[in-house]
């Protein structure tokens, strides 16, 4: 069970990596605009999240992944590139990566059965609650409104599902 903690901690470590600096990437281009508060708001959450499983990490004195700096630019990109093909893309990266995510937690949280994880599986069910609230922000904010928004999803869902896979073992 040890390993499993570890995969669990470090797959979620990288995807807090990675969703922080999504929305970073997304407030350097729309910061200024109405919907830069949201953006705000949410970078926050991952903040927390990111420095959550920072401390779990510590305390379980497992390694973060290797692949830190892939995932930090992957984000960061994933971020400035939708935020610039407009508000309505960023939305519908928000509800393409909250809902592999919230699902992903879901799925990790029904793993952890034994009383001596009931801590790690509240946190994880919080998260997702948060998750599944920005996929709900996004999709108020009309994400699934922009041209090309099925392909869209698709792409950025296939690529954070790789992602998590990879992060689990590397
Ligand atoms: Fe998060
Ligand atoms: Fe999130």
């Amino acid at each position: 069970m040890k390993s499993k903690i570890d995969e669990i901690l470090r797959v979620d470590h990288a995807g807090e990596t990675g969703a922080s600096k999504i929305y970073e990437g997304q407030i350097k281009v729309l910061g200024n605009t109405e919907v830069g508060p949201m953006l705000r708001h949410m970078r926050d959450q991952e903040q927390e999240h990111l420095d959550t499983f920072h401390e779990l990490l510590n305390k379980h004195e497992t390694r973060p992944t290797a692949l830190m700096p892939l995932w930090n630019f992957a984000g960061y990109s994933l971020g400035v590139v939708t935020a610039l093909m407009g508000k309505k893309a960023a939305m519908a990266c928000t509800i393409a990566v909250e809902e592999v995510i919230g699902k992903h937690y879901h799925e990790q949280a029904e793993t952890l059965t034994e009383k001596k994880h009931s801590k790690l599986k509240k946190t994880l069910l919080k998260f997702r609650d948060d998750e599944l609230e920005h996929k709900d922000i996004a999709t108020t904010n009309e994400g699934e409104k922009t041209p090309g928004y099925k392909l869209m999803k698709f792409v950025i869902q296939s690529g954070c599902k790789v992602a998590i896979k990879l992060s689990e073992k590397i």
